[in-house]
């Protein structure tokens, strides 16, 4: 088995070589300015690490993770766009660097690329591949849209935001993991328990997005902090601040939620302020380690000795640890 830092070294040189230069190269630039951010590759690295569970070729992978990774890129695009958010790897976003019709048309070609990629699945494994992540991408776009019909709800409760990253965020991850032990051969029981680590990881994980996009660093983050409270996004945040308010705390939610003066920064302060009154940080930390210990609950249960998994567990901790 590799180490986790050689198999994002190898992935990420095999993501750098591919070659996206056609005409006309205001279409192709946004693409290959996007996958050259960096970014943490959270997915490909899953599925290439799930498949390592069961198998040792893992080169064999690189396109289908390609495949996963793009398309992540993709909804990146469209969903700056769609969040109005200025910085993404600590960049401008595309429809800042050039304009919105650049991120709706360059992001349709990430997707189309992703199929192309996904397409270099093994022939014996394409159906299920393609199946799975028409499935997935069927589901993410569900999430965003929940997501952003919420910006304008303000009775939206903890069960309809949670089901709203499972859609948005964790079937993507679940769907790499599932992807990878699948690929190397895994049997169904495992394919889905592994399908369901991944799901617990992805709701810790897009809940502790939600909490550094208040709280990060953004040189480290790599975005602008307080995008989401900008958006009036109901996140878990928002949602249980608003519940433990009391009536004055509650009005002054109200009146940020249809603020539109010239000073985003007092409201960010402002909505932060009480969230902090609240003690909601807390209360978000707490829940993301209980999803980490189910997510692991999960992984135990994987028909695998447990040096096998060693590696997908220091992974998926590493993430809840990060500070971007
Ligand atoms: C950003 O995903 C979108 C969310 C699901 C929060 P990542 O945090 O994995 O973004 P990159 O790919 O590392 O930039
Ligand atoms: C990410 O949600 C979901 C998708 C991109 C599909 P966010 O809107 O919170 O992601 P960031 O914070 O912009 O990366
Ligand atoms: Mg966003
Ligand atoms: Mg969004
Ligand atoms: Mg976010």
């Amino acid at each position: 088995m590799k180490t986790s830092k050689q198999i994002q070294e190898d992935f990420e040189s095999y993501l750098q070589s591919l070659d996206y230069s056609r005409k006309p190269d205001e279409l192709y630039a946004p693409i290959r300015y996007v996958l050259s951010l960096g970014g943490k590759r959270i997915r490909p690295t899953f599925l290439i690490m799930a498949y390592n569970m069961y198998a040792d070729d893992i080169e064999s992978v690189f396109s289908t993770a390609a495949g996963m990774e793009i398309f992540h890129n993709f909804t990146l695009l469209h969903d700056d766009l769609m969040d109005r958010a200025d910085m993404r790897r600590g960049k401008p976003t595309v429809h800042k660097k050039w304009n919105d019709n650049t991120a709706i048309l360059s992001g349709d070609g990430m997707l189309v690329l992703a199929y192309r990629y996904l397409a270099l699945t093994k022939p014996q494994y394409l159906k299920r591949t393609l199946d799975l992540a028409n499935e997935t991408f069927t589901g993410i776009m569900e999430g965003q849209q929940y997501d952003m019909e919420f910006e304008t709800r303000n009775d939206v409760t903890e069960q309809e935001y949670i089901e709203m990253i499972r859609l948005k965020t964790s079937v993507l991850l679940a769907a790499c993991v599932e992807m990878g032990a699948v690929l190397g051969g895994a049997c169904d029981a495992d394919a889905r328990l592994l399908y369901e680590f991944g799901e617990k990881i992805g709701l810790a994980f897009q809940l502790q997005d939600d909490l550094l996009d208040v709280y990060g660093d953004p040189a480290v983050f790599g975005k602008k902090i307080g995008g989401d409270i900008l958006c009036n996004k109901k996140t878990y945040l928002y949602i249980n601040t608003y519940r433990l308010a009391d009536k004055e705390q509650r009005e002054a939610l109200d009146r940020w939620a249809v603020y539109d003066g010239n000073d985003p920064e007092s409201k960010i302060a402002g909505v932060r302020a009480i969230y902090d009154a609240v003690g909601v940080k807390e209360m978000s930390e707490k829940l993301i380690g209980s999803l980490f210990d189910e997510a692991m609950a999960k992984l135990e249960t994987v028909n695998l000795p447990a040096e096998k998994k060693g590696l997908l567990k220091d992974y998926a901790g590493s993430l809840l640890n990060r500070v971007l």
